[in-house]
């Protein structure tokens, strides 16, 4: 971090660090309101943060000094911005319903593919859920089995759970990621070979998890069905390689296809989104792309001390930075968004754990924090209390959704009434003497009491819809976004996990050899060895 930006994020910690947030609340009675925000569906309250006027005013001073502005406008325009692999970064491209939108890459307008891709998918959904498409036997799809991984995998099971309200329920869907056989092997008992579509999805088309499990999904389907031509009315690829899928086996003709320019963990709004769309009808998967992109001109427009990837941004970085917080938790109180964090984990991590800047220099500060998360209420009865009474600083997300699909007496009440109840806690927690009032004997009243002065943001929408849900997964992409920029690193790469990959076919021929190499060190090729003497060897 430059001598600018530290100045910043100083001043702001100076500011932060002189009330508690039960004081900033008395010393301001407007400050509810002054410290809330609104956009495309959603409401941000985040006056329970350790944050004045000035502490944000200086955030805000931060951003700028890391030319955030000029940084947005460079990847909605298309730069080469992923510099360490030449790319653009454009997933904001395949949401834009402008329809006069131009979007140049290398001098090309790509929006016209984009649509393209998008009437293609449309039309394939449609066929798959009027009936229009059969399987090779004449029978009905029933069964969509998507296989891919990260963010070939994560962001479909995230939105095909979160929008069941306006999913078709006679489709059933399954997603297999695991190289573990038993996660193919338990999908492949509960659906039948004549009625299931396969959809191959993966950027590369040569992941070793999804090719392993993609050749074993085919082996099957010809098997049962006795005729390799079969494998054309039940498997389609969702991929940037062409010669790829070709080469597997899967008619190009079956293939919706992607751009090098959509980082896999940002792709959910791209082709990868083909079993949310089967799902839940291309018209509301419109209203799906709607919703992030509604998000995407706020995050482009709004000012920054209203901007709500900006706000979280921020803060984030303040405690991450400044008060030295290592984690942040993500707390959906919406069943729907049971795998919300799971999604966000790789949309964050993947793309802020870094530790070399953008000059290749080695970091000066902590970069992205690690995040984890369930949904609420569970988690209450798990690990709140390290939340409310640990020696670590958590910030935690709240998010919740006004109106339930599901009104069953008065659950719903009593889930927001838990929402609302628990940033109450951690902001105020509980004196001593409020103890003593309520009759705590003296001895207990040390455990009982609550420190407070716990951050948490709280982000509310009416109800969780297709639009909705598209602007809180672009909101969360341009926090990562900002913190990115601000923290001087490049967010679009992921270098870190290729040596695991790498290795991992060197011990893979170890284990299957003759014998093995023992080129490993002492503790790997002693796994190795035990390894092959359980499996006979
Ligand atoms: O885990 C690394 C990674 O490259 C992710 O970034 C990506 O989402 C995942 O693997 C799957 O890649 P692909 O879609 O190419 O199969």
């Amino acid at each position: 971090m430059n001598d600018e930006k530290a100045k910043w994020l100083d001043a702001a910690m100076t500011a932060s660090s002189k009330k508690t947030i039960k004081e900033l609340f008395a010393a301001d009675p407007r400050r509810a309101k002054r410290f809330s925000a609104e956009a495309a569906g959603w409401f941000l309250d985040y006056s329970k943060n350790r944050v004045d006027r000035k502490a944000m005013k200086a955030l805000v001073r931060l951003a700028e000094a890391s030319n955030l502005r000029e940084e947005i406008e460079r990847m909605f325009t298309g730069e080469k911005i992923n510099r360490t692999e030449n790319r653009a970064v454009l997933h904001t491209a395949l949401r834009n319903c402008d329809p006069a939108a131009k979007v140049m890459v290398d001098g090309r307008d790509v929006m016209p593919d984009v649509r393209a891709v998008l009437a293609r998918m449309g039309d394939f959904a449609d066929a798959v859920r009027s009936g229009g498409w059969r399987g090779h036997t004449g029978r009905r799809i029933r069964f969509v089995v998507n296989i891919g991984i990260g963010g070939s995998d994560l962001g479909p099971v995230m939105a095909n759970l979160a929008l069941t309200p306006y999913a078709k329920r006679s489709l059933r869907f399954f997603f297999v990621s695991n190289v573990d056989s038993t996660h193919l092997a338990e999908t492949l008992r509960q659906v039948k070979p004549a009625e299931t579509l396969f959809i191959i999805a993966s950027k590369t088309f040569t992941t070793q998890e999804t090719m392993s499990n993609a050749a074993a999904a085919r082996a099957w389907l010809v098997e049962r069905l006795g005729d390799e031509a079969a494998v054309a009315k039940h498997f389609v690829a969702v991929s940037t390689a062409e010669k790829e899928v070709a080469a597997f086996g899967i008619d190009t003709a079956n293939m919706f296809v992607f751009w090098d320019w959509v980082g896999g963990r940002y792709s959910l709004p791209s082709a990868i989104g083909l079993s949310l769309m089967i799902a839940i009808g291309r018209n509301n998967y419109a209203k799906f792309l709607k919703g992030c992109w509604k998000m995407d001109r706020h995050f482009r427009t709004a000012r920054f001390d209203r901007n709500l990837p900006v706000i979280l941004a921020l803060l984030g970085i303040l405690y991450s930075n400044g008060y030295g917080a290592e984690t942040y938790c993500c707390l959906p109180y919406d069943q729907y968004l049971a795998r919300f964090p799971a999604y966000l984990q790789q949309m964050d991590m993947e793309s802020n754990g870094k530790s070399t800047d953008r000059s290749g220099k080695p970091v000066d500060c902590a970069t992205g924090p690690i995040e984890w998360g369930e949904p609420g209420t569970n988690g209450q009865h798990s690990f709140y209390q390290l939340i409310h009474q640990g020696t670590h600083l958590i910030p935690c997300d709240f998010i919740g959704c006004c109106r339930t699909h599901n009104p069953i007496g008065d659950l719903h009440d009593k889930l927001m009434a838990n929402l609302f109840a628990q940033t109450e806690a951690l902001a105020f927690g509980k004196t001593a003497e409020e103890c003593r009032a309520e009759g705590v004997p003296e001895d207990l009243v040390p455990f009982r009491t609550f420190e407070g002065n716990r951050p948490t943001n709280t982000l509310l929408c009416k109800e969780l819809t297709p639009e909705t849900l598209g602007a809180l997964i672009a909101l969360y992409e341009h926090k990562i976004f900002t913190q990115g920029i601000v923290l001087d690193i490049f967010s679009f790469d992921q270098w870190g996990v290729q040596l695991g990959k790498v290795l991992a076919k060197g011990v893979l021929s170890d284990l299957t050899a003759a014998t093995p190499s023992g080129r490993h060190d002492a503790s790997t090729n002693q796994l190795i060895a035990r390894y092959r003497a359980a499996v006979g060897r």
